[in-house]
């Protein structure tokens, strides 16, 4: 067989198999109903780093409180942040602000369809731009994501290793995208990576493409794609200072705006630094110069690039405040934009101190 006529054959078979199995999806419009390029939008950033089972709710969420883009622009950073929590990687909530506030300035609140434009709004990347294209406006375009990517590798076998492969896989999935329907099209292959041709035990004997993936017929769908070994990450460590009023408040305080967790809300801590440092030099950077005590154990959480272990110190602290110093009783935490690493912090605080 031709290869153009192949990959006809393929589309055909990708698409019917949507037509018949593609998931319910908040984001998701119903057969014959035009996207809306909001939903879309929003739900791909929110999609980048986290599950489809987190995300629905959250995107319900946001839609109840901010229906249309104008609504998402007129929000504080704050707000958009607070209802963030919880998905984490928070720069992307900073950018989908930033990016509803430019679309309802500069494009009178209607997403623009061309990828270049798209490109140059702020958190959307070469993946975004490409998903709203096919997904909002049915135009042409590739998205590629995990789960595309493993559907390419396994359907044509691809021996080199992620993430080298990735141009490979780009051009393959780009020379299978049909003219029509790119939006369902796109969809299809994400659901196809999600629940059949998944990372493991992947459901081949249900697959629409079980006669044309290489791999399969090789048997070698449990080994692809090969995964370049991660570098490891690097442990960090620092101390964070649990100050309480008699009152019961709890010190808190604003991270700078710039920089990982930017903006986000936080118990004071040293800074974070891989080499060890010395109690006295840590106490240095405390908020206070009061008695601290340790509060037994340690924390620890890992960032994309940093694992960061946590020691906790505890004290009171009844004088003046500081500018900047926010002091919160524990019942009111859930009121701030409080990272999840923080959020351990206090469970931690909570069960060690009762
Ligand atoms: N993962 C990323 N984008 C998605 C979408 N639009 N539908 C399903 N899964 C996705």
């Amino acid at each position: 067989m031709d290869k153009q006529k192949e990959i006809k054959e393929r589309v055909t078979k990708i698409l019917g198999w949507y037509d018949a199995h593609r998931r319910t999806l908040p984001w998701r419009s119903e057969p014959g109903v035009v996207p809306n390029p909001y939903h879309v939008w929003l739900s791909e950033i929110m999609l980048q780093q986290t599950t489809v089972a987190t995300v629905k709710s959250y995107f319900e969420y946001f839609l109840t409180r901010w229906p249309k883009i104008e609504n998402l622009a007129e929000a504080s950073l704050d707000d958009v942040l607070h209802a963030w929590q919880g998905l984490g990687y928070y720069a992307r909530a900073r950018n989908l602000h930033k990016c509803a506030k430019a679309i309802s300035s500069d494009y009178d609140s209607r997403f623009p369809e061309t990828e270049s434009a798209l490109l140059s709004l702020p958190g959307i990347g070469p993946y975004t731009a490409s998903a709203i294209m096919a997904i909002a406006f049915n135009k042409k375009a590739t998205p590629m994501d995990g789960n595309i990517e493993r559907v390419i590798t396994r359907l044509y076998a691809v021996a080199e290793p992620l993430p080298k492969s990735k141009k490979y896989l780009y051009q393959l999935a780009k020379q299978m995208t049909p003219d029509q329907r790119a939006g369902d099209y796109a969809q299809a292959l994400m659901d196809i990576g999600a629940t059949i041709c998944t990372p493991k035990s992947s459901k081949c004997s249900i697959c629409p493409l079980m006669h044309n993936c290489i791999a399969k017929s090789k048997g070698l769908e449990g080994e692809l794609p090969k995964r370049e070994k991660k570098p490891i990450k690097p442990l960090r460590q620092a101390t964070v200072f649990w100050v309480t009023r008699s009152s019961g408040k709890v010190l808190l305080r604003k991270r700078p705006e710039k920089g990982l967790l930017g903006g986000m809300i936080e118990i004071p801590s040293s800074s974070w630094e891989v080499e060890r440092k010395s109690r006295a030099e840590l106490i240095e950077q405390a908020p206070f110069d009061i008695n601290w005590t340790i509060v037994p154990g340690t924390i620890r959480h890992t960032f994309t690039h940093f694992h960061l272990d946590l020691e906790i110190l505890s004290g009171t602290y009844e004088g003046k405040s500081l500018i900047g110093d926010i002091w919160s009783m524990p019942h009111q935490f859930n009121d701030h934009a409080l990272p999840t690493v923080m959020k351990k912090v206090i469970a931690h605080v909570e069960s060690a101190l009762g």
